[in-house]
């Protein structure tokens, strides 16, 4: 995958709460500094950039504030039998999301993927949020339970072909699995353990060789979990995450830390706005 593709953010906001993370305490949306947003942004996309992935730009659309968070209406995937990039359109669980997904497919059938939806399903399904390719294997790693229904992965496995391994999401602030669960490299993942079940847990010490454990405050309050690594050695992070930082260093990966404040006020960070494609 050399392709990023992100939406611009000029009309990123806060105008309704369906995670954890979209109020203060006492309940209110949070305020977004549009200015603040824009230069973030401009500096995640510059970041990509830098490491040689072409970036391509959906402008944002007025009356759908959390369509910059790119990693959710879809899920691009490579068809091994047909040598083809493909994709599977999201079913967004909430309403106020649910318009975002046509951008998307508009964007793939430009590009000349093969374009699956699951409309038939009933199911929500919440894209690249939830579904995680483990780098050169045909493995899906799919988190359901507060945006992806369970049921969706059958259908999902009959589309790709890809093995799927479930992984139960039970804790509201990790809603998503990229908020709590990171491909590093084929072998090596970073995870918010608290986030898993105990069997769940079990079966990823299985699978991997190499895990890092994510602080559990430091996944919450500075999306350490919501990091992406894109080539197996460069990992784009929340600048802050010191815990974190320091364990990838110690495995041998190198940071590249990101302010992603506005859009943590939205439950999101550096995982979330972007997507990888073909
Ligand atoms: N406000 C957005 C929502 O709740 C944030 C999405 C974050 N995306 C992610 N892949 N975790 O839907």
């Amino acid at each position: 995958m050399k392709k990023i593709l992100m939406v611009t953010p000029e009309f990123f906001d806060v105008e309704y709460a369906i995670n954890p993370y979209m109020t203060s305490n006492d309940g209110q949306l949070h305020k977004i500094d549009r200015l603040k947003a824009q230069s973030q942004w401009n500096e995640l996309k510059n970041a990509y950039s830098k490491l040689e992935y072409a970036v391509d730009v959906l402008p944002g659309v007025k009356g759908l504030p959390d369509m910059v968070f790119a990693a959710n209406q879809s899920f691009p995937f490579w068809d091994h039998k047909k040598e083809q990039p493909s994709v599977i359109i999201s079913s967004m669980r909430s309403e106020f999301r649910k318009n975002e997904v046509s951008y998307f497919e508009k964007y793939y059938a430009e590009n000349k993927y093969t374009i699956y939806t699951l409309e038939r399903s009933g199911q929500a399904f919440e894209g690249n949020g939830d579904a995680l390719i483990r780098p050169g294997r045909k493995q899906i790693f799919g988190g359901y339970g507060f945006r992806t229904d369970k049921n969706v992965y059958n259908e999902i496995q009959r589309i790709t072909n890809y093995e799927i391994f479930l992984l139960e999401l039970k804790n509201e602030h990790f809603y998503h699995l990229d908020t709590c669960l990171s491909f590093l490299d084929e072998n090596t993942i970073a995870i918010v353990t608290e986030a898993f079940t105990a069997d769940d847990l079990r079966s990823l010490k299985n699978k991997f060789a190499n895990i890092i454990e994510i602080d559990i405050d430091e996944a919450k309050n500075n999306f350490a979990g919501n990091c992406h690594c894109p080539d197996g050695k460069n990992v784009i992070l929340q600048s802050g995450s010191e815990k974190l930082i320091k364990s990838l260093h110690a495995h041998g990966f190198k940071t590249i830390e990101v302010d992603t404040s506005e859009f943590m006020k939205s439950g999101g960070s550096v995982f979330c706005m972007k997507m990888m494609c073909y």
